[in-house]
């Protein structure tokens, strides 16, 4: 396989001449985002979790996600770099021995495997497609008090293209709606929650996004004691199926994620994905704006002046990062056909 140098945060890497989804070995320049969120969050959570933290890169491809944990977080424990593809294990070594990192291991085993014989305090699943064939092992494997970070990619099948699909992975079935992104994302952590509540955990989201071709979420493992509460906050969706509809976002923790990647001068779209999270407000749903108009043969307005009327009404209102014309809101639809209206 034919490598060429690249950069990424602070870590060189031998990545695939060939373009990402013709390669023998993954790798992705634009999903640079996920990652940068990804060191910023797992600092976040490594200085609330105070000691040091084991890490598993579960599903490394060129070792990228775990190299730049190694050389960007601080005070981790040990890294490991996992990846059952030899020529993806091949490369991992390579990029270790590039960056020099502390405490960083390559292995090439099966991930469910890997997990079903070793604890880690933070599990970083990052599939292609769907995360499920990974969830039971990750719940055996991560430290009761630890860190779990989930992708999902099989964003047809969670948003409504193919509720079969769906219902078959997730136990839930997605439809096709004006709101399909937040949809997909409640039925992504619906799933999690419920899988690791088998094994005596609780999965709390605290950071969920959704962007491009992907759901990404991060989640604090507690003590079986709050399960209980997590699971009064699923209810019925009609055509769905019982869903997760409590936070998905801790805006405390959204905003000290906020704070490092600024302090690391990580990329501006970053920085508006997640202040676009810290103000929306904590409603299950948007109202798709232009959906809206068009099904009552409304004018159109502007979303910004649609919000500020809401709020001069008394309403909670706000933009959605899952939508550029998407609203949250508590308001009912026909109050905010009211506001349109006017
Ligand atoms: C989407 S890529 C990972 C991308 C990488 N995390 C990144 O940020 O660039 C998924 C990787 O999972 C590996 N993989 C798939 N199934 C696996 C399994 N059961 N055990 C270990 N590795 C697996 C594939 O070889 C592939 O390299």
């Amino acid at each position: 396989m034919k490598t060429q140098k690249t950069k990424e945060g602070k870590v060189e890497l031998r990545v695939p001449v060939e373009k990402t989804y013709q390669a023998a070995v993954f790798y992705n320049p634009e999903a640079r985002l996920t990652r940068d969120i990804s060191v910023a969050a797992l600092q976040v959570f490594q200085k609330q979790f105070k000691d040091k933290l084991s890490v598993l890169d579960a599903l490394s491809a060129t070792g990228v996600r775990g190299l730049r944990y190694a050389k960007e977080v601080k005070n981790l424990g040990n890294i490991t770099l996992n990846d059952k593809n030899p020529l993806a294990f091949n490369l991992i070594r390579k990029n270790i021995k590039l960056n020099k990192p502390k405490k960083c291991l390559a292995t090439k085993k099966d991930a469910n495997l890997l997990m079903r014989e070793n604890v880690f305090g933070f599990i970083d699943l990052d599939p292609f497609g769907p995360p499920v064939q990974f969830l039971d092992s990750a719940a055996r494997s991560v430290y009761h008090k630890g860190f779990l970070a989930v992708t999902a990619t099989d964003l047809t099948a969670l948003c409504g293209a193919f509720p079969d699909a769906c219902f078959r992975k997730y136990g839930l079935r997605s439809k096709k709606t004006d709101y399909y992104d937040e949809l997909g994302m409640r039925i992504l952590i619906s799933a999690i929650i419920r899988t690791m509540a088998i094994y005596e955990r609780a999965f709390i989201p605290v950071l969920s996004f959704s962007s491009k071709h992907y759901f990404r979420v991060f989640g604090k493992i507690e003590h079986s004691g709050n399960i209980k509460s997590l699971l009064k906050e699923f209810k019925y969706v009609e055509d769905v199926g019982l869903l997760y509809l409590g936070k998905i976002q801790d805006k405390k923790f959204c905003k000290e994620v906020l704070r490092e990647v600024k302090k690391r001068k990580f990329d501006k779209s970053e920085i508006k994905l997640l202040e676009t999270i810290i103000d929306e407000v904590d409603t299950p749903f948007y109202f798709d704006l232009h959906k809206i108009a068009k099904k009552h043969k409304i004018e159109l307005r502007k979303i910004d002046g649609v919000i500020q009327k809401l709020k001069k009404k008394g309403f909670k209102a706000s933009r959605t990062h899952f939508c550029s014309t998407g609203i949250k809101t508590n308001v009912e639809e026909n109050g905010l056909l009211r506001v349109l209206r006017r």
